[in-house]
Parts: C-alpha cells; sequence; structure tokens
C-alpha cells in the first residue's frame, strides 16, 4: 500500500477514535489547577446526560416532552467556575451524609466524632467539603454509563474510616437514569449518599414547580424542629399537606399554615417510603401537564427527602441565563432518614469493615396525555 492509499484509511481510523471519546470535554479547571471533564451520555432514544467529575454533577438531562422535543429538566450551570461558589448542590453525589446530623456529632463504638456546624448548628451534605466539592475518577462505559470512583480519606470532614466510593451512572435506551451506589471501609463509619438533582419538568428556568403534580408512596414522614432535624417520632401524613398518596399539585397545600410546613419554608422533609423486600420499588410520580413529561423514582433506599428549592431566591442565574427564582425546582433525594446515626431506632446507616454499601436509584422518564 502506498502512503497515497493509506490517507483515506488514517481520517476514517482517526475520525473513529474521535468519535468514541467524543462524549468527553474539558469543563474547567479546580483552583489547584486539576482538569475537570464532562461526560455526555445518550440513550439510543436521544435522551442525553451530562455529568461532571467535579462533584459528580449531573450537569443537564435532556429528555422529551410529548411531543418528542428535548428539553434540559435539571438546574445548573453552563460554565465550571459557578460550581464552586456556595453550594445550593445542584445535581450533586451528596455525600459522606446526605441531610443534616444534629449538633454535628454522632457516637460511634463508644467514640464521639465531631463534623463541621455548616447549617446553623448542624451538619448538612457531608460538611464544609463533601463530596459535592471533590474531583471523583473517571471511568467510561459505552457511552452510555460512567463509573466515579473517590477515596475519602480516614479523618475527612470528622469521619472515621478509609471509604472508598463508587457511583455509576447508566442511562438505559428505556429513559431511564439509574445511579448505583457502592462503598466500603475500613473502620466503622456512617454514610449516606445520595444525587442532589433540582428537576422542573416543563424545563430548567421555566417558571416555578407549583403546578407540578406529585404522588408519594408514603404513609409516614419525620416531623422536624425549626433547624430541620427529626424530632425521632414517625409521623402519619393523613389529613395533612404531606400526604401525596393521591396525585396532589405541590402548591395546593404549600402555603397552608401546617406547623410542619411553616418550620420547612415549605416541602422539605423526609417521606418514608412504604416498600416490600429490598428491592427497587416506586417511591414518587411527577407529572407536568404542558410538556407531558413524567417522572418516577424508584429506589432500594427507606426514605426520601422531598424538597421545593425553598431556598432559591432569585440570584443565582444559570444555565442560559436563567433566573432560578423560589421553588423553580423540586429535588428527590432518595436516602436513609436525617441525622441517624443519633437515633437509633431509625434504620442504621452504619457500615463496618467487611461489608459492602450498596445502594440504587433509578430516574425514569416518560411522557403522558
Ligand atoms: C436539602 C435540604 C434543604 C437544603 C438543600 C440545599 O435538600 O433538605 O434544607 O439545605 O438541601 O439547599
Amino acid at each position: 500500500m502506498t502512503t497515497r492509499n493509506l490517507i483515506p484509511l488514517i481520517i476514517v481510523l482517526t475520525l473513529m477514535t474521535t468519535n468514541c471519546s467524543s462524549n468527553r470535554r474539558e469543563f474547567g479547571k479546580t483552583p489547584s489547577g486539576e482538569s475537570v471533564e464532562l461526560y455526555t451520555l445518550k440513550s439510543a432514544t436521544g435522551v442525553e446526560a451530562a455529568i461532571s467529575t467535579y462533584g459528580g454533577v449531573v450537569v443537564s438531562l435532556k429528555v422529551p416532552d410529548r411531543a418528542g422535543a428535548l428539553g434540559d429538566i435539571v438546574l445548573g450551570f453552563d460554565d465550571f467556575r459557578s460550581y464552586l461558589l456556595p453550594p445550593p448542590y445542584f445535581g450533586a453525589i451528596v455525600g459522606r451524609y446526605g441531610n443534616r446530623i444534629a449538633h454535628a456529632a454522632f457516637t460511634l463504638d463508644g467514640v464521639e466524632y465531631k463534623l463541621a456546624k455548616n447549617d446553623g448548628d448542624n451538619s448538612l451534605h457531608g460538611g464544609t467539603r463533601g463530596f459535592d466539592k471533590v474531583l471523583w475518577k473517571a471511568k467510561p462505559g459505552n457511552g452510555q454509563s460512567l463509573e466515579l470512583t473517590y477515596l475519602s480519606k480516614d479523618g475527612e470532614e470528622g469521619f472515621p474510616g478509609n471509604l472508598s466510593v463508587t457511583v455509576v451512572y447508566t442511562l438505559a435506551d428505556n429513559n431511564e437514569l439509574k445511579i448505583d451506589y457502592t462503598a466500603t471501609t475500613d473502620k466503622d463509619t456512617v454514610l449516606n449518599l445520595t444525587n442532589h438533582s433540582y428537576f422542573n419538568l416543563a424545563g430548567q428556568g421555566e417558571g416555578d414547580i407549583l403546578a407540578h403534580q406529585l404522588t408519594l408512596n408514603a404513609d409516614r414522614y419525620t416531623p422536624v424542629d425549626k433547624g430541620l432535624i427529626p424530632t425521632g417520632e414517625l409521623r402519619s401524613v393523613e389529613g395533612t399537606p404531606l400526604d401525596f398518596r393521591q396525585p396532589h399539585a405541590i402548591g395546593e397545600r404549600i402555603g397552608s399554615g401546617d406547623e410542619q410546613m411553616v418550620l420547612g419554608r415549605g416541602y422539605d422533609h423526609n417521606f418514608i417510603l412504604n416498600r416490600t423486600g429490598d428491592g427497587l420499588s416506586l417511591a414518587a410520580k411527577v407529572t407536568e401537564a404542558k410538556s407531558g413529561r413524567v417522572l418516577e423514582v424508584l429506589t432500594t433506599e427507606p426514605a426520601i427527602q422531598f424538597y421545593t428549592g425553598n431556598f432559591l431566591d432569585g440570584t443565582i442565574r444559570g444555565k442560559g441565563g436563567k433566573v432560578y427564582g423560589r421553588r423553580s425546582a423540586l429535588c428527590l433525594e432518595t436516602q436513609h432518614y436525617p441525622d441517624s446515626p443519633n437515633h437509633p431506632a431509625f434504620p442504621s446507616t452504619e457500615l463496618r469493615p467487611g461489608a459492602t454499601y450498596h445502594t440504587t436509584t433509578v430516574y425514569r422518564f416518560s411522557t403522558g396525555s
């Protein structure tokens, strides 16, 4: 073969290689100069998810409406640097302990561990530098999955044990974004991993979510005090604005004078899921009438935090310059109960050497009438 004949072959091979890696681009650099990458997963049915190695953040999630038009339905930023600012935790992996730990302290095996107080007197979402603010190592799959790993050193943010964490995002052709969380430790520890995506099924930045209809498969929830710490009671939702066993518009009862709605400044509560067995079970369903988009959340976790973006206040400008006002998105964070390390009666969040933590959550998208 002559050199001339080889040229087309070289072009084809170059194109093939570029195509294989084209789902990866540089998103930015951390303040210490490390490169942050953005991977775009695509399903054969057209759903797209862009995931950053910084914080494992789901930066965008494009799903079809009833006419087949793709829309980005999660809040976030176009530029990487905005993710370095104080967090609303847009799209991030949250850990080691998603949600709150009262007084930022817990006792395990007779030893008291002290954490950073980054939410009043309490610890929130893993502390000042939680899993949403670290760089994860990426191992791409076939363009539809991404494996992220992180080693959280013994003592990081005050938690015991070297914790080795793997989070795998998989975009399936039936329009499901699946998240698998796995972890092991070399010392007794506690953990509660989740994802903090903010959804607006009408499209990110398209107004508030008060007309979205929500169903939650939960008979009970954990009422909170003014610091949003569970009182320890498991209370029935019956006859309260927290009863979503039948679909209700999110805005229908959000402004009611119910004590819990006042304390939460809206919905910011942990719902205990009705479940049988250990497998994936339906936790929540959200529908949005104009787009026809439907989101179902399935999980192996015992609870889900439903949060209506009460702390968003219009000061954040997100993707495409959209202003994110109060309640412009909702979070459905699958997890264990908040402050479990201080509530022996709650399902345990302890992990011991030799055991493997494994949970799965699926965000399933479809359209309805
Ligand atoms: C969680 C909490 C909220 C709030 C957000 C982040 O969902 O429950 O109270 O802290 O994270 O702003």
